[in-house]
């Protein structure tokens, strides 16, 4: 079979030797897209990372593909309804660190209470002073998580070793776990009128998108905080921007945002300025946040610790020989 590693790194390549023997193996570092799909028309199986676009204009230029493997836990970056209507199996991995990702949100968090990218700033230019730099404490606030999967449940756990209180809301609410980690469910409304900083765990899809807009920032608590590790049309950007001028909110903390590839790609975004593809106003807003003192943007870096990158990869591979061997697992579709 025909095998397509996009968004290749070097240090991936070990882990899939073992296919070498009895598949022709690919690696491409570019991602997959309209463009780069057209020089693999051919493959049977295709790996991707979060920065492919797996949209029906790529996906229509491939004659026999069967299988896709998506090193991530999110599947947004790929047309599900497409694949499933043309019998094409796609995987994720489901689980690789929910650890990684809360250990994240805190970082994110901590790094708003303690002011730290300010502080080391000032310390880098040998400026001492402690002037503006008062935090506060993570002990005794509210928290509010969105979506109680297994990288919500796990930011519970952090939360509750800072003491905080933890208010939950999902659409499928897990009450053993709320049991046992000794959180409570509220509605939506209620999570974000009594919530000193909201955390967000929800997957990126079309029930999710803009989950926060105007009226729910209008119900949240003046001064508080955003935290975002889980994709970046979850939050309509333009009323983020809205929200934090008037102080609605008085910081936010982000690993993702939309147009987020646009951002990361210098060619990407040029791209964008001549295609309809990419929503300017969106784009725009990104970079007004990337420049706020009270906004800490981190790359979409949530999962890229070497324990968890090691375990994702180890996982689709396995994902793969699942696959080739007739009994898949971890399939969204
Ligand atoms: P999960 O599937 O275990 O949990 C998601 C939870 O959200 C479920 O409990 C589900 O019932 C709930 N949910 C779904 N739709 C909802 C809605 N409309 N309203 C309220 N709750 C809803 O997923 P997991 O592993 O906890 O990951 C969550 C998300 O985090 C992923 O889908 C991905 O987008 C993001 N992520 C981000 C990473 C990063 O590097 N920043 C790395 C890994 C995941």
């Amino acid at each position: 079979m025909k095998i397509v590693i996009f968004e290749f790194e070097e240090w991936e390549r070990p882990y899939f030797d073992h296919f070498m023997d009895k598949n022709d193996v690919i690696f491409e570092q570019a991602p997959l897209d309209e463009q780069t799909a057209s020089k693999y028309q051919d493959a049977d199986i295709v790996s991707v990372f979060i920065y492919s676009d797996l949209g029906c204009p790529t996906l229509k230029q491939f004659k026999q593909l069967k299988f896709i493997a998506t090193r991530s836990t999110g599947f947004d970056h790929i047309d599900i309804p497409y694949c499933t209507q043309k019998g094409i199996k796609v995987s994720n991995v489901p689980s690789y660190g929910e650890n990684t990702v809360a250990e994240h949100v805190f970082a994110l968090l901590l790094s708003i209470s303690h002011k730290i990218p300010d502080a080391v700033n000032r310390t880098r230019q040998g400026n001492f002073s402690q002037e503006g730099l008062q935090g506060f404490d993570l002990c005794g606030k509210t928290i509010g998580i969105i979506g109680t999967g297994v990288i919500g449940q796990k930011t519970i756990k952090i939360a509750k070793g800072f003491d905080m209180d933890v208010l939950a809301y999902d659409i499928e609410p897990d009450t053993i776990a709320a049991k046992k980690l000794d959180f409570s469910y509220v509605s939506l409304q209620n999570l974000l009128s009594q919530s000193d900083i909201i955390s967000l765990h929800v997957p990126g899809n079309k029930e999710t998108y803009h989950l926060l807009s105007n009226p729910e920032f209008s119900l949240m608590k003046k001064g508080a905080i955003l935290i975002n590790t889980a994709r970046g049309d979850v939050v309509d950007v333009k009323a983020l921007l809205q929200a934090l001028a008037s102080e609605k909110l008085s910081a936010a903390g982000l690993d993702v945002l939309p147009e987020e590839p646009t951002i990361r790609e210098e060619s990407e975004l040029l791209r964008s300025l001549f295609t309809e593809k990419h929503n300017l106003e969106t784009l725009l807003a990104d970079h007004v946040l990337l420049h706020m003192k009270n906004v800490v943007i981190t790359p979409h870096s949530a999962f890229n610790t070497k324990e968890a990158v090691a375990r994702i990869i180890q996982k689709t591979v396995k994902n793969i020989d699942e696959f080739c061997e007739g009994r898949p697992t971890h399939l969204v579709n």
